[in-house]
């Protein structure tokens, strides 16, 4: 569509549903310009924008926070969450075995997306294809180190050429109308490379909506701790929302993390693994101060098995029991006889011995031989 997404106030409100009498109007059109319209159903942008709303979101997290998981954390009411990244190779060929499947989750959700590559052309054409589709705003990464984003150049590697980060980020944003986002770390290398704060100024001057920041730098993995005082300069660097990320692992981290970097949003990942409580937990200590109630065995069961349900309706046994079982391993961490239980579940295929052997772990019953 080649049109520009400038910045400033003299911009008027977007078109479509959303913009009419929203009491959000004057924010949203801060950075909205004629065209680029949000999907009715997502609201992310608008509370990025209102500062009395401070979103909490669920980070992606490729190989868990998928489909089944997603259901979960919707029926938890976590309002903001991505489907984890995809190439944008794999959504451009009509060939990839993967492409249907990523298509078929943002038709039926809509959701937010998020994507990797390192070709202008193809970025433009699977943005297209899943703005299409029905997506709600299109996440570019650039912080992702895993050998199959390094692969195809993309992720963090883009951090290494910045002009072609640009170029891509270019032609996402001239593909489609809905917000794009970028997400990425400090930089590259340790210490001496902040690559990925001057993206995120570039991303800013191309015309993205809000930019993510996990407080590491791709060399750095998952090590040491996440520096959130980057987050904090880029805050008052930039005038576009900026997300904060990196090492949320208990609701007072989240106030922590909005008070110490004034940062529009925190998005929480390893955190909410085996823990779908986890976000509506630090939404009320924001609100009031409330600490974590604990859980019973009971309800973590009860939740754990409509989680291997949702999974067998897509995976049907043994797959999907094998599926559900990296899963086990998060919700029962911390609990008493956890390790016996884990791996007697690794050793089963059969969902109802599953559920049996967590029926008796919710009933504080020792665990007992698989059956049969
Ligand atoms: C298993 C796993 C999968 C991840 N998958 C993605 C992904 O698909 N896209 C992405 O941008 N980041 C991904 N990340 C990074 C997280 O979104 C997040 O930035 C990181 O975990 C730091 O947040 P945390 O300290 O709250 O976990 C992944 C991280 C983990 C541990």
């Amino acid at each position: 569509m080649g049109h520009r997404r400038s910045r400033g106030p003299e911009v008027p409100a977007p078109r479509g549903p959303r913009s009419q009498g929203s009491p959000l109007q004057h924010h949203v059109s801060i950075i909205l310009t004629p065209g680029m319209t949000i999907p009715e159903e997502d609201n992310l942008l608008e509370c990025l924008l209102d500062p009395g709303e401070k979103p909490v979101c669920a980070a992606p997290l490729a190989g868990w926070t998928d489909a089944p998981y997603r259901k979960i954390l919707r029926q938890f009411n976590v309002r903001h969450m991505w489907i984890p990244f995809v190439s944008t190779h794999a959504v451009a060929s009509t060939k990839s075995p993967n492409r249907d499947g990523y298509v078929r989750q943002v038709l039926e959700e809509g959701g937010h997306v998020q994507i990797f590559g390192n070709n202008p052309r193809i970025c433009r054409k699977a943005a297209g294809i899943l703005e299409g589709a029905g997506a709600a705003s299109i996440d570019f990464n650039c912080g992702c180190s895993v050998r199959k984003v390094h692969k195809g150049g993309g992720g963090s590697l883009l951090l290494k050429d910045l002009d072609l980060l640009e170029e891509n980020l270019k032609a996402i944003l001239d593909a489609v109308s809905i917000p794009v986002s970028l997400k990425t770390r400090i930089g590259f290398h340790l210490k001496d490379d902040k690559s990925g704060i001057e993206a995120c100024r570039r991303a800013q001057d191309l015309g993205c909506a809000w930019v993510t920041l996990h407080g590491r730098y791709a060399r750095q993995g998952f090590d040491g701790t996440a520096d959130w005082d980057w987050i904090a300069r880029l805050v008052d660097e930039l005038s576009i929302p900026v997300i904060g990320n990196g090492d949320v692992a208990e609701p007072s981290d989240v106030k922590r993390m909005f008070d110490e970097t004034g940062c529009a949003g925190v998005m929480v990942g390893r955190a909410i693994l085996g823990d779908p409580w986890m976000i509506g937990d630090c939404r009320r200590y924001l609100e009031d101060g409330t600490s974590r109630p604990s859980r019973t065995r009971d309800e973590i069961v009860d939740v754990m098995l409509e989680h291997q349900r949702l999974i067998l309706e897509g995976w049907p046994p043994p797959k999907g029991v094998w599926e559900f079982r990296k899963h086990v391993a998060k919700y029962l961490r911390g609990f008493a006889q956890a390790s016996i239980l884990r791996n007697m579940i690794v050793r089963c295929d059969d969902s109802e011995e599953v559920e049996r052997m967590l029926r008796e772990f919710g009933e504080g019953r020792p665990p007992s031989a698989i059956s049969g």
